[in-house]
């Protein structure tokens, strides 16, 4: 059979990736594909930079639309990242007949919904498996594997960047911004490192997640995104203490009022397997009704796994070209007509169990006046824990953990307990989930 052409657009990271797995497993590739794949083309930034032996062959130019619109390209490989030129150039991909594979989570997660119906109109498909958690093959086992099942909830370490530098704080006590340098330098950090840092990126991921699990349509601008800047090497060792670890969770649960999107630092019971998912790596916890929990682990970030994503895509695309359209699997795994709106709750909706850090006055009543406001705000308590550090006005930590609460709950609480005269400062207040 003739080969199958390939352009990649950005040789980067993942580009650059892509390009030597390829190359080095180009035969085993063809065994599975059923045909060879011969990259022939891909647009870079600076055509005078040196590049690896394996593009020698390999036309390279700096004007992506070259590639696009090349009528000897069947697949393009999407790796540039950024919103507005991938779009561009992916939907006059589509328009000119080509299949597309993008690791780009932003694309997908922002205008996802257009390029699947123009992808859809036009009979190409437009694979995205390296978008969510590098390597580890979450989009298939979820769209595919797990397409007998009821999702109900899911929860995932998606950024790796973020484990990297909360791991490497805790086990180290190194420095936030050292740790931030160092992935930034291994490849693993977004162009724009607050996008990893303030779980922008994470959402991305989760926006797309939630929606092959719910069969709702992309909305990322509805999931609720809280980052990591702000977590204390004291609250990593209060919830040690405790027999937690804080992780910074992309979570999607579908409950009886509509669906819950968020991401934001979480306490997890540490005996959790997902709490002692470490540096770079990713996971996702998958709770579904018929299986029960499965667990997914792997390499979030770097330039090989995220190129076995890449071309585990290219090689579904590869076999999917002589199908018909009709009867592939769907992008968004439920068919495009059952897309649902499921209502997305909002945060002061959601249920979640608490830590609470707070400066008290060490003195009789104290705990008493805490403990009333709670009550008032039905909110029941777990544990408390007074440390004896006294603060420079004579004040202690005192540690609370929570039952599960309504969030708006818990924000009238915390506003009463923070304006009590034997309260300095403000409460931390991080979100502890048991994952049961
Ligand atoms: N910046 C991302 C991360 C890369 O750290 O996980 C992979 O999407």
């Amino acid at each position: 059979m003739k080969p199958v052409t390939i352009g990649i657009l950005g040789l980067g990271t993942v580009g650059g990736g892509t390009a030597t797995v390829l190359q080095r497993n180009a035969a085993e590739i063809a065994r599975r594909a059923g045909r060879s794949i011969e990259l022939v083309a891909a647009s870079v930034r600076d055509i005078n930079k040196k590049h690896s032996a394996e593009l020698n062959k390999v036309k390279l130019t700096l004007d992506s639309n070259e590639i696009v619109d090349d009528p000897n390209i069947d697949i393009i490989l999407e790796l540039i990242g950024g919103t507005d030129l991938a779009k561009e150039l992916v939907l006059r991909a589509i328009k000119n007949g080509k299949y597309i594979v993008t690791a780009n989570k932003a694309l997908i997660a922002l205008h996802g919904n257009e390029i699947f119906e123009a992808a859809q109109r036009t009979g190409v498909t437009v694979a995205f498996e390296a978008a969510v958690a590098g390597g580890i093959p979450i989009i298939k086992a979820i769209r595919e594997g797990l397409a007998g099942n009821q999702i109900e909830w899911l929860a995932g370490i998606i950024n790796g960047t973020g484990n990297f530098i909360l791991t490497e704080m805790r086990d180290k006590g190194r420095d936030f911004m050292d740790v931030l340098k160092e992935a930034q330098e291994l490849g693993y950090a977004e162009a724009d490192p607050t996008f990893d840092v303030e779980g922008i990126d994470a959402a991305h991921k989760l926006t797309i997640l939630a929606s092959i699990a719910f069969g709702v349509p992309l909305q990322f601008e509805k999931v609720y995104t809280e980052g990591i800047s702000e977590i204390t090497r004291a609250d990593v060792e209060h919830a040690g203490e405790l027999g937690y670890r804080i992780k910074h969770l992309g979570i999607a649960r579908r409950v009886a009022s509509g669906l819950e999107m968020r991401v934001h630092p979480t306490l997890i019971p540490h005996r959790r397997l997902i709490a002692n998912v470490d540096g770079v790596m990713n996971a996702v916890l998958v709770h579904a009704d018929a299986v029960g929990p499965t667990l997914y682990y792997g390499a979030g970030a770097g330039a090989e796994p995220a190129a076995s994503a890449v071309v585990a895509d290219l090689v579904d695309v590869v076999r999917a070209l002589t199908t018909d359209p009709g009867n592939r699997v769907p992008h968004l795994a439920f068919q495009p007509d059952a897309i649902q709106n499921i209502e997305v709750l909002t945060m002061d909706q959601v249920e979640t169990a608490f830590y609470l850090r707070m400066q008290v006055q060490d003195q009789a009543g104290v705990l008493a006046d805490i403990t009333r406001i709670f009550a008032d705000q039905d909110i029941s308590i777990e544990a408390i824990v007074q440390k004896e550090e006294k603060d420079e006005q004579d004040c202690v930590p005192l540690v609370i953990l929570t039952h599960n609460v309504l969030e708006s709950n818990m924000m009238v609480a915390i506003q009463k307990i923070e304006s009590l005269v034997t309260v300095t400062g403000k409460i931390v207040r991080i979100r502890l989930e048991t994952l049961g």
